[in-house]
């Protein structure tokens, strides 16, 4: 039987058609991150594997075979602070104890401070308080009248000092007292706020809603019903807050089939956007730029010393600059995810940080002026939730607490102070100021011989190891002792407000410096040429491998185990999604 042309015509096209396919397959895997992280389906299924162990009495301060004076030098070191922080916070603890089975987030970030092999020793001897009862100026206060330096930038939302947001909460409330808090309609102060947004953003339009997910989820529905296409990217590590889309790996339950997860600063990524046609829109939280594809730094994460960051201005706004090219020639929304970057590097973001426009924006934490909100705003084509030519297609989007009185008060005054002399003048030097601070602790560090270093982000730091070794995240516990409040995630992220003066800075460090000298005399820093970041991570896969095996053995022919307890990885690494 001979077949006729039209038939070789038609094989030729499916052959084609498949070479093509095959080709932007192969593009899409050369342009994930090799890490776990870039492969979040892998992430997932690894994390589950992850087996519950702990380190005994006599193992807790040898996991890294150190000898037995070190041991009893790490020993000796920590029930000191053991008594220490007995004694210093009574009641800050006791309250965190009493609430502790009744609040599922206390539970969970109390039990991932620490690498899972040494939560429970721990948690038993250095309580770490979940409650505050004032803040001033720079610092905080907790139940028992101790008063620490401020870290912790109440997740980034702290951007000028809390002072400042206590007088947008006042002057706010007063302001919309009168309506109190009424819904659907607005009151008269949105509208200035979204004329200063428009301004400030040198976007179109506004969207309000209540959280900073909340405004990402908006930006990408908007671009997906824009471009008709079904898919978003975000780059690897990249934290753009907990809504299923954004966080397809560890953390969510659920895999997230129309999300692409590509290197950050890659070439590779940018062939992907270049050829792909489901593409609806690059979502780029710019806080990255200080750590590349990796995910937000948490000390349960803290198992050796590879964590790395470096901010390179030069290199990221090359980047910028790129997305935004082919974002352009390829239809593809561009998406600047500044809920927690706004306003903190630069009074338009990181828009005007970096020099490069996107199609939208998304801001949150800080604009709230101290109460929750998210914001969308954006060109004015992408924007608009309805079709004039076909009705009935429309891009929904509500929230019944969008533009509150109270929180377009607090915005209201958030933004009304952006404008005042004394914030203006901020802006200007401030990436000076905070990088000179950051070599000078760093100068400091060295000279005194001290293991470790700080890499920032303008206001944003976080802490590096230099040295080898399994107990990093012991230093969180330091710094506490020595006055500083951190956030859950530990020396992963300082975030300063911008009200620290040079006296407030020199404190900081003063503290810092301490709390290493005590840590480095305590043993916990000791190494030898053998302990390498390599050797840490070997030792501890084959501890899991081994706790496999034992389960194996004991089990024996009954059929598969029922776990303990859910695998502490699998929630730390969420943090880092
Ligand atoms: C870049 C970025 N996007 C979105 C979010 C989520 O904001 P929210 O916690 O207000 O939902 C966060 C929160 O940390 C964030 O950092």
């Amino acid at each position: 039987m001979s077949i006729p042309p039209e038939g070789y015509a038609l094989g030729a096209v499916a052959v084609a058609g498949l070479a093509f396919k095959l080709k932007t397959r192969l593009e899409l895997s050369k342009a994930k991150h090799p890490s776990l992280r870039g492969h979040s389906r892998m992430a997932r299924r690894v994390a589950a594997l992850v087996p519950f162990y702990e380190y005994d009495d006599e193992q807790i301060f040898r996991s890294d075979d150190a000898p037995a004076d070190v041991a009893g030098r790490r020993r000796d070191g920590f029930m000191r602070l053991a008594k220490l922080y007995q004694e210093r916070f009574v009641e800050t603890a006791r309250l965190t104890a009493e609430v502790e089975g009744s609040i599922s987030d206390v539970q969970f970030t109390d039990t991932y401070r620490v690498p899972f092999q040494y939560t429970r020793f721990v948690r038993r001897h250095l309580k770490a308080g979940s409650f505050l009862r004032a803040s001033s100026g720079v610092t905080v206060t907790d139940l028992d009248g101790n008063t620490f330096h401020d870290l912790t930038g109440s997740y980034g939302v702290n951007v000028f000092g809390t002072d400042f947001y206590k007088e947008c909460l006042r002057d706010g409330a007063a302001r919309v007292e009168a309506l109190g808090p009424v819904l659907g309609a607005y009151h008269p102060l949105v509208a200035s706020n979204a004329r200063r947004l428009r301004e400030i953003s040198g976007q179109g339009e506004v969207s309000f809603h209540m959280s900073g997910t909340e405004a990402v989820m908006q930006a990408v529905r908007l671009a997906r019903y824009h471009t008709r296409r079904t898919h978003l990217v975000r780059f690897c590590g990249a934290y753009h807050g907990w809504w299923g889309d954004v966080q397809p790996g560890v953390g969510n339950p659920s895999p997230a089939p129309e999300t692409y997860t590509l290197k950050d600063m890659d070439e590779d990524s940018l062939r992907v956007l270049r050829t792909r046609r489901d593409i609806a829109c690059v979502l780029v939280n710019p806080l990255q730029a200080l750590h590349p594809n990796a995910g937000a730094p948490s000390d349960a994460m803290l198992v050796d010393s590879g964590r790395g960051a470096h901010f390179d201005r030069a290199a990221y706004t090359r980047w910028l600059q790129e997305l935004r090219a082919v974002c352009t020639e390829r239809g593809i929304v561009l998406i600047f995810d500044e809920v927690f970057v706004g306003f903190r590097l630069a009074r338009g973001g990181a828009q005007e940080y970096f020099g490069v426009a996107a199609d939208l924006v998304t801001y949150g934490k800080t604009l709230g002026g101290g109460l929750p909100v998210g914001v969308v705003c954006g060109r004015k084509d992408l924007m608009r939730r309805f079709r004039d030519e076909r009705p009935s297609d429309i891009c929904f989007a509500r929230g019944t607490f969008n533009s509150h009185p109270y929180v377009m008060a607090a915005m209201h005054e958030f933004l009304d102070r952006l404008d005042r002399p004394e914030i203006r003048e901020l802006y200007p030097t401030l990436e000076r100021v905070w990088n000179e601070r950051a070599q000078a602790l760093n100068e400091r560090l060295e000279r005194a011989g001290l293991p470790l270093k700080v890499a920032n982000l303008s206001s944003i730091w976080t802490v590096c190891y230099t040295r080898p070794s399994r107990y990093n995240w012991m230093f969180q516990y330091y710094l506490r002792a020595e006055g500083l409040a951190l956030s859950w995630v530990g020396t992963g992220r300082f975030i300063f407000s911008l009200n620290y003066g040079d006296a407030d800075f020199a404190a900081v460090a003063d503290k810092f410096v301490a709390a290493a000298r005590a840590m480095e005399q305590d043993g916990f820093w000791w190494s030898d040429a053998a302990l390498t970041n390599k050797v840490i991570k070997r030792r501890i896969l084959k501890e899991m491998l081994l706790v496999h095996l034992r389960a194996l053995l004991r089990r024996g022919g009954r059929g598969p185990a029922r776990r303990a307890r859910p695998s502490s990885d699998t929630a730390a690494s969420a943090n880092t999604a």
